[in-house]
């Protein structure tokens, strides 16, 4: 009996402990996402809510692609009917005229999978 309340005291220590190790490594995967983010800057305004040559990506994760009342969106994206899920993220990154044939971005390519971690982390905090 006094074994199983040991268990469950060390469960609970180790689940304390654990939780703000956690949300630092999410912060530093965000921060290193940042990193990653300076290639889309170009177009995507650091001012993330901010229109510029590509739409704003503030809330972008969970939106519906080309939803945006005042961005000049191309045709294709507009029919993508895609949502930005993480899973569509990632494609759009790794090659995002192959997930959408006619999109007018410039074609990216970061098809490495813990960059791919770093700049999805990153998107959630716009
Ligand atoms: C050369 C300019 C350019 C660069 C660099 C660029 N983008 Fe874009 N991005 C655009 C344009 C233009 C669109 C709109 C595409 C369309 O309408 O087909 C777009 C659209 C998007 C969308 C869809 C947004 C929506 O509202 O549906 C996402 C997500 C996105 N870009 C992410 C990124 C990320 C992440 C990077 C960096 C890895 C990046 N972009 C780099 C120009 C760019």
């Amino acid at each position: 009996m006094k074994k199983e309340i040991l268990k469950w005291v060390s469960v609970a220590a180790l689940a304390g402990f654990m939780t703000p190790v956690v949300q630092a490594d999410e912060a530093a995967m965000a921060a290193a996402g940042a990193e990653i983010f300076k290639r889309c800057q170009a177009c995507h305004s650091e001012d993330t809510s901010a229109n510029a040559f590509g739409p704003n990506l503030s809330g972008v994760v969970g939106r519906q692609a080309a939803s945006l009342p005042r961005f000049a969106y191309s045709e294709a994206l507009e029919k993508s009917g895609i949502i930005w899920n993480e899973d569509n993220l990632r494609k759009w990154v790794a090659d995002n005229a192959k997930l959408v044939p006619g999109t007018r971005m410039r074609h990216v390519a970061i098809t490495d999978a813990a960059e791919q971690d770093y700049l999805i982390a990153y998107l959630k905090t716009l």
